[in-house]
């Protein structure tokens, strides 16, 4: 069975036990409300953006889901490679919130399993764990069992809750949030007939460590609400302690079953690599390796299979990453990309003799295998291919940088180890694995210390993990110390600020915030329903105030948790109650009295808004019009918009040239012009405002209904912030700076409206100052500024010409004696040492048991430079050491050759007194090489 197909039978089976099929999230964990999940770097199960709907704060279209999820787990790089490992596979789902529960999870998947109409396995080569206390999983699966003629003991096996409970050894040690028990289903995938009953759980225990069953799908039972708390605040990683776990108002399923992988063992086949997920990317490869002419042929030899088996599982991690909008970097998921990048590339290279950028090339191997499942592959190519090939370059560039440096560690040796530290930077900064570093070791001969090598590596393992993985699912679900909600509060807040910037609500939750003095006068309220936007899609959130008849608060900010608004506030008054200073326990009476849950009358900053409106409008002219200008591989890749500016990245590959620039600009403020009326289309269908032809965001996750915003023909983007009601709005536009934001990503900052107007006010102002100071006017300025120029170099050059006029004169300088050498000390001001240099030349050619040291001053910096004749340096001179030296003087450092070196000191009014010193320093480094 191929995986297309695979795909398509489960949704079809789950779409027809009335599950709604539901879009995959997106690799960056958003939840379906599109919040970040702060506590993972990738989505890596089909639940994690279903979070808030296990929790019960949002509510799913459908109490039954089906997916197929795009996951990442990167834990076990080291293992890719071999035929069962992936760093990107789908995961195929069935989710049932508050509804079916166990029973009938598992008399899904049975029947999907079994069924001739369905998978049509046979069930002589399954078997199924439960968690070793659950025995209404096993009163589900035993009739199934023992109906299908075979002995339940010999395919049941209870086990403990590193493997069946979810997330793994949540039982005992949480962290708090939604959990349960699992059960998981395997299939006997060794060429020996599958066992048959007496079959113990000691002898399943064995096979599956030697790899005989095979583990392809997981039935989660959501039941549980783990509680208990940090065991040291301070320092989290020691874990929680438990304090109970009631069940949950309502039981949830959750299942995953891993694609590639049941599609390899139902075809019969031993590699994922087999199935048509990977066999185009390998004939990519190898049709790649033919352009370079290079032979690769999979199936030829070990060494060569493996790197390609590589190849093909980053290149689609990398492809499905870049079009979800991570991009390659220093830092969290863009490291994770990076090194996934290099670890590809360099196989390619040293494994393969791929000798040219070829890894953007297997992008159309993964659009041949997937781009008909993941339209965004297609729609992304420009700034995937772009992406790579960039990374590809830079990184070759990186790799002889790398060489260099292994080199220069390996000629310093003198029969040494080489350090472990240094194989370890090679592998972290230059992406060298060890074993290319051990390769080229073994050519010079050398071992590297690996026990020093390990304890850096496991080091830095330490701090990544730390950024964590799939045990943190529900890291972020921690409760506040003192806190209130009303008995009705709602879950997610109404938000009313499209159409009203004042509304009436209640006040519904508040926690406020302490310091070491108690209560301070800060907390984050919520509200039944506001006006107030929060922060998201780039626009910031808004402030204002709250207004009650016995409180008022200051609104500083507002951000969203699951649909849930946040207004961070400031107390300012609070008739009668005393809040500042007071200990958590006073407090949370106050609280606990309902003193706060009044109806209070909120109000958004409106002059505030009215900016932040003019930059989100004027940031969809600005991606609009640099689509025009500079091409359709445009793509937004983040963006702030505020009430003083705007910033927009987005990917092109190169700075924009001025003209460019003038022209986005022009175009952006004729929208604005033409005064067109901005649209919001506030309830789409997906699909619908696909076919209209609307941008998403890079890297945004959305649900199948979404809201466009439009401004007539010229822009359509899926969007939830708040925009003017005509461009005429937006006012004058202007950029102010444009610069490189990341490898393949630019920046562009610009202002709107009131900002746009203080902008060209203080340029215009600053032009007149300039013109003031050099006595013209602002239009006169650049002829003037040449004419200022001019008389410059004219000067430089008058000088020079005086300088090597007297050439001769000023070679004859003193020279003061050093025992059998000499030494001249020369001061330049206004030169750039470069042109002293050959004079220094001509002066140790003429001597050759002379020492000649320079000084160039410009400004309140100086530049030595040090000039070894012969003589002298057979009798022990070193100009790196000396230069060295009398650059420290002067506040600075340098070196270089034992005959010529320079050195820069920041401190120019040391110069003389440098110089000075140097004979005494060239008299103590001869005495100590002892050679005069
Ligand atoms: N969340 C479970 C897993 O990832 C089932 O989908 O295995």
């Amino acid at each position: 069975m191929t995986t297309r197909d695979l795909r398509e039978k489960y949704l079809a089976f789950f779409e027809s036990k009335a599950h709604l099929r539901h879009p995959s999230g997106s690799l960056i964990p958003y939840d379906v409300t599109g919040r970040l999940d702060e506590s993972l770097l990738f989505n890596g199960a089909g639940m994690v953006q279903f979070k808030p709907y296990f929790r019960g704060v949002a509510r799913p279209p459908q109490p039954r889901l089906t997916t197929v999820q795009k996951c990442v787990r990167t834990g076990d790089i080291e293992s890719v490679g071999d035929l069962s490992h992936l760093t990107f596979f789908e995961m195929l789902g069935n989710f049932s919130f508050g509804d079916y529960f166990k029973a009938q999870a598992i008399t899904f998947a049975w029947e999907f399993l079994i069924s001739s109409e369905w998978l049509g396995l046979d069930p002589a080569r399954l078997c199924c764990t439960i968690f070793e206390d659950d025995d209404e999983a096993e009163r589900e699966w035993e009739p199934l069992w023992r109906g299908a003629g075979f002995d339940p003991e010999a395919k049941i096996f209870r086990l403990g809750e590193d493997t069946n409970y979810w997330p793994a050894n949540s039982f005992t040690q949480g962290p708090p949030g939604p959990c349960g028990p699992n059960s998981e289903i395997f299939y006997w995938t060794a060429a020996e007939p599958a066992p048959v009953s007496p079959y113990t759980r000691e002898d399943y225990l064995r096979d599956e460590a030697q790899g005989k069953w095979l583990e392809i799908w997981n039935l989660v039972f959501i039941q549980f609400e783990w509680e208990g708390r940090l065991k040291n605040a301070a320092r989290p990683h020691e874990g929680y302690e438990k304090e109970g776990m009631p069940p949950l108002p309502f039981q949830s399923v959750d299942t995953g079953m891993g694609l590639e992988r049941t599609a390899t063992v139902l075809a019969g086949q031993s590699s994922v690599y087999e199935t048509d997920a990977f066999l185009p990317i390998l004939r990519r490869i190898e049709s790649v390796g033919d352009a370079q002419g290079v032979t690769l042929r999979y199936g030829s030899s070990e060494a060569q299979d493996m790197a390609m088996r590589i190849i093909a599982d980053h290149i689609r991690t990398a492809v499905f990453c870049i079009a979800d909008g991570v991009l390659p970097g220093n830092t969290g998921r863009g490291y994770v990309l990076r090194r996934l990048i290099r670890r590809a590339v360099l196989k390619g290279q040293r494994t393969l003799g791929l000798t040219e950028p070829f890894f953007h090339e297997a992008y159309e191997g993964v659009l041949a295998a997937l781009g008909d499942a993941y339209p965004e592959l297609a729609e992304r190519r420009e700034v995937i291919v772009q992406t790579l090939r960039n990374e590809e370059t830079l990184f070759r560039r990186t790799l002889e940088q790398g060489d260099v440096r292994l080199r220069e560690a390996l000629e310093s040796l003198q029969g040494e180890r080489l350090s472990g530290r240094i194989a370890f930077q090679l592998y972290d900064t230059y992406g060298f694995p060890l074993e290319v570093t051990r390769e080229l070791c073994e050519e010079a001969g050398v071992e590297i210390d690996l026990d020093e090598y390990e304890r850096a590596f496991e080091e830095a393992q330490r701090l990544s993990r730390a950024s964590g993985d799939m045990e943190n699912v529900y890291a972020d679900l921690g409760a506040a110390a003192v806190s209130a909600t009303a008995p009705d509060a709602p879950e997610v807040t109404a938000f009313e600020g499209y159409e009203h910037l004042r509304e009436t609500a209640r006040l519904t939750r508040i926690e406020p915030h302490f310091g070491s003095e108690g209560a301070s006068r800060r907390a984050r309220v919520a509200l039944d329903r506001t006006p107030f936007y929060a922060e998201s899609g780039g626009q910031v959130g808004d402030t204002g105030r709250l207004l009650a008849d016995a409180f008022e608060m200051r609104v500083l900010g507002t951000r969203k948790e699951s649909g849930l608004f946040w207004h961070e506030v400031e107390i300012v008054r609070a008739d009668g109650q005393r809040i500042e200073g007071q200990p958590p326990e006073s407090l949370q009476k106050v609280l606990d009295s309902g003193w706060f849950f009044r109806s209070v009358e909120a109000e958004v900053d409106a002059p505030r808004r009215a900016r932040i409106r003019r930059h989100h409008t004027a940031t969809h002219l600005l991606h609009a019009a640099l689509r025009q200008v500079l091409g359709r591989h445009v793509t937004q890749a983040g963006s702030y918009v505020g009430p003083d500016r705007l910033r927009f990245d987005f990917t092109h590959g190169q700075a924009m040239t001025s003209d460019e620039l003038v022209a986005v600009e022009r175009i952006v403020n004729e929208q604005a012009l033409e005064n067109t009326p901005v649209v919001t289309h506030a309830d789409l269908p997906i699909e619908e405002a696909r076919a209209r032809g609307a941008m998403a965001l890079f890297g945004e996750k959305y649900g199948d209904r979404v809201r466009m915003v439009e401004i007539g023909e010229f822009s359509r983007e899926l969007c939830g912030g708040t925009h003017v009601r005509t461009t005429g709005e937006v006012g004058l536009f202007k950029i102010v700076s444009e610069s490189s934001a990341a490898s393949g990503v630019r920046r562009i900052e610009a202002v709107a409206g009131e900002a746009a107007g203080a902008w060209v006010q203080e340029q215009t102002q600053l032009l007149r100052e300039a013109a003031e100071k050099l006595k013209t006017a602002p239009r006169e300025l650049l002829p003037a500024i040449d004419r200022h120029l001019e008389a410059l170099r004219k000067a430089k050059a008058d000088l020079q010409k005086a300088l090597s006029g007297k050439g001769e004169a000023l070679a004859a300088v003193e020279a003061i004696p050093v025992g059998t050498l000499e030494i001249t000390c020369e001061l330049f001001d206004g030169l750039e040492i470069k042109q002293v240099t050959s004079r220094l030349d001509q002066a140790v050619a003429q001597h050759p048991n002379r020492v000649a040291l320079a000084a160039a001053v410009e400004g309140d910096k100086v530049q030595f430079a040090c000039k070894v004749g012969s003589e002298a340096g057979a009798r022990g001179a070193h100009a790196g050491n000396l230069v060295r030296e009398v650059a420290k003087i002067a506040g600075g450092g340098g070196g270089g050759r034992p005959d010529f070196a320079t050195a820069g000191g920041k401190d120019a009014s040391k110069t003389a007194e440098a110089l000075a010193a140097a004979p005494k320093l060239l008299e103590a480094m001869l005495d100590a090489s002892n050679v005069r």
